[in-house]
């Protein structure tokens, strides 16, 4: 693996700054001047991230963590138990108006069934975020979170920050620098590897136990390049499209579901037992 640089201080405070600057990105109706807000020079710890992410995140490196990782072999828990796991990453910012893990998950959940959606959507907005166990397993920020993107082939213009790519080693890679690289026309996404981070890792430990809609959202979710920006449709099947537009039906839960009020957490709590019984086992495998 090549490794770029390390800083001992991770550059975000907390991964969902990462989230939080996506949602100020796309925030609906924001003129050019509001855009300008989220460059480098307003968010150096942003750019820091991206710059580690983009620099770091090689064909190999998504890889070597897919064999890590994608074997499952972290021990078996609830789901449940997986958010309850998720919400012990610390939060160094302000606890009164930020929001825990699982008052996330709650909330995307609970924005999804308010709209009269099918069970197993609301159970994807609860259950979408727990790969950030990865951070509980020790792995950086910029192999956590960050908007995902395909390795083994050209870089689109359209992934956020794309002038960091300069500093990844597949630059020097002839073969990874074409528009389709070592992938064929429309061979279909679940051929192609993208950058590795909680998407992969949930979609992974889920996968055998949710409708197709709801495995895409999961998997896709942070594939912003894609579902924003339609780009890398040479790479996508007309099925890979077609599915997306779930993955963008999902998209707005996950960004603007942030309300007011937190979710209540004991009253919720049954219901989403019950949702979580009618697909789950007691423990899958992480
Ligand atoms: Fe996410
Ligand atoms: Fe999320």
């Amino acid at each position: 693996m090549n490794t770029v640089s390390h800083s001992t201080e991770p550059p975000l405070e907390h991964v969902d700054q990462w989230d939080d600057f996506i949602a100020g990105r796309y925030r609906e109706g924001k003129s050019t001047s509001e855009f300008r807000n989220y460059d480098e020079k307003a968010n150096p710890g942003v750019a820091e991230f991206y710059r580690l992410n983009h620099a770091n995140q090689t064909l190999a490196f998504a890889l070597q963590k897919e064999k890590e990782f994608g074997g499952l072999t972290r021990g078996k828990r609830s789901i449940w138990a997986a958010a309850d796991y998720l919400n012990t990453l610390v939060d160094d910012s302000d606890p009164d108006t930020d929001l825990s893990q699982i008052e996330h998950l709650l909330q995307t959940a609970e924005a999804i069934r308010k709209d009269g959606h099918p069970r197993w959507f609301i159970l994807a907005g609860f259950i979408h975020d727990l790969g950030k166990v990865l951070c509980l397993y020790g792995e950086p920020q910029w192999a956590v979170v960050g908007d995902t993107f395909p390795v083994g082939c050209a870089w689109s213009d359209q992934i956020i920050f794309s002038q960091y790519f300069a500093q990844n080693p597949d630059r020097n890679v002839p073969e990874y620098q074409t528009l389709y690289g070592i992938y064929e026309p429309n061979c279909g996404l679940d051929k192609v590897r993208l950058s590795w981070g909680h998407d992969e890792y949930i979609y992974r430990v889920t996968r055998d136990y949710l409708p197709e809609p709801a495995q895409y959202m999961l998997r896709y979710h942070s594939f912003y390049p894609a579902h924003r920006h339609g780009a890398y449709r040479h790479l996508m099947t007309s099925h890979d499209v077609k599915m997306f537009d779930w993955v963008n039906k999902f998209n707005p839960y996950d960004l603007y579901s942030k309300g007011a009020q937190k979710p209540k957490l004991k009253e919720l709590k049954p219901f989403y037992e019950d949702l979580i019984a009618e697909f789950f086992p007691a423990e899958i495998d992480w």
